[in-house]
């Protein structure tokens, strides 16, 4: 039996998770509400609070799994990219760990856990994986990308933001708004109560797969300015039509770039990952697109689309079985490259 433990604290949350034999046993996750009311996660803070959640979150997904500390075969972690003060308490805390308990490291690339989370499996609950190759849309908080998965750890690159990420477009929309942070899970919510089609926002131009969202920040910006200027409560009137149309815009700018990436690549095996996959209206229109198109479609369950350890868990079970393995002297990455 193997079983490893895995730490996730790259940005704003504290994760931790079991996994044993490739089922996921705990994943416990502690977010941060401090941010809030700045408007975005303020580092020095992020890794005050890793600091004071690590251990209960540890502790507490150990308990959850119904293991013995003891059973701990593995200590995996998120090595980047990250936060580096945020990144540095989760490496620390397993780098500790794994020599108090005599036991091996296993370093995650923190984008390479995102698509991994396709791969979690928990007992007793259906589950099918993404056959290679097959073509994923990573979007977070921090990147936007098409990437081409090749097998578990060979992967390319088809498409980019050149500037801001899907997350950010809906972070910064809902500061413009005046809607705390993280601003994506509450403009899902209003758009719902919205119409898709009352404003209209122009569409960048940067290629067939590649991305940008800061011109589409600007115009929202501005349009809001001009807007608010005739009527006050502009915003608050029209709240919800105005979410709506900007989550439709995002969605559908995601949307025409993976059309472009399926029709580059011929590949109709699609997934999507990352905190922005919590979208409804994203996951929505992705199975209305794989009915049209004939895509086979794989879509991360909600509580493994936003930062969490079990995605970390499932990368280090993987790379645990390929005895790949850090050393002691290994250091958080903040820039980190895919691996
Ligand atoms: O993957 P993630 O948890 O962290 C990063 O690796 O960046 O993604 C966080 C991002 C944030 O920008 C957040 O606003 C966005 O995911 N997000 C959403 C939703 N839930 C989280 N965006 C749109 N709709 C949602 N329901
Ligand atoms: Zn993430």
């Amino acid at each position: 039996m193997i079983t490893i433990l895995a730490i996730e604290s790259s940005c704003d949350d504290t994760s931790a998770a079991v996994i044993q034999d490739g089922f996921l046993l705990s994943n416990v996750t502690a977010n941060q509400d401090v941010h809030k009311k700045y408007g975005g996660v303020v580092p020095e803070l992020a890794s005050r609070a890793h600091q004071a959640n690590i251990v209960p979150v540890v502790h507490t997904a150990i308990h959850n799994a119904k293991i013995s500390i003891n059973d701990i075969d593995a200590i995996a972690f998120t090595r980047g990219p990250g936060l580096l003060g945020s990144l540095l308490v989760g490496v620390s805390f397993a780098k500790g760990f794994a020599l108090a308990k005599n036991i091996p490291l296993i370093e995650v690339n923190h984008l390479q856990g995102h698509i991994a989370a396709l791969f979690l499996k928990e007992k007793n609950i259906p589950h099918t994986d993404p056959e290679f190759p097959f073509l994923t849309l990573l979007v977070s908080g921090g990147h936007t990308q098409i990437i081409l998965v090749k097998s578990f750890f060979e992967k390319q690159v088809i498409g980019t933001t050149i500037d801001d990420a899907a997350g950010e477009a809906f972070d910064k929309t809902a500061k413009i708004l005046g809607l705390p942070y993280p601003g994506g899970p509450l403009i899902d919510k209003y758009a719902k109560q919205g119409n898709p089609e009352r404003f209209k926002f122009s569409r960048p131009k940067v290629g067939k797969t590649n991305f940008s969202f800061s011109g589409l920040k600007t115009a929202i910006l501005y349009f809001i300015r001009d807007e608010s200027a005739q009527n006050p409560n502009f915003v608050k009137e029209n709240l919800y039509d105005i979410c709506a149309s900007v989550q439709f815009t995002i969605v559908d700018i995601l949307i025409e770039k993976l059309k472009n990436a399926v029709i580059q690549t011929g590949i109709t095996e699609i997934a999507v990952a990352g905190g922005v996959s919590a979208n409804s209206g994203l996951r929505n229109r992705l199975r209305a697109e794989a009915a049209e198109n004939n895509w086979t479609l794989h879509i991360p369950d909600f509580e493994f689309t936003t930062d969490n350890a079990a995605m970390i868990a499932v990368t280090g079970y993987y790379k645990f079985l390929n005895k790949d393995f850090a050393g002691q002297g290994v250091s958080a990455e903040a820039r980190m490259k895919d691996n």
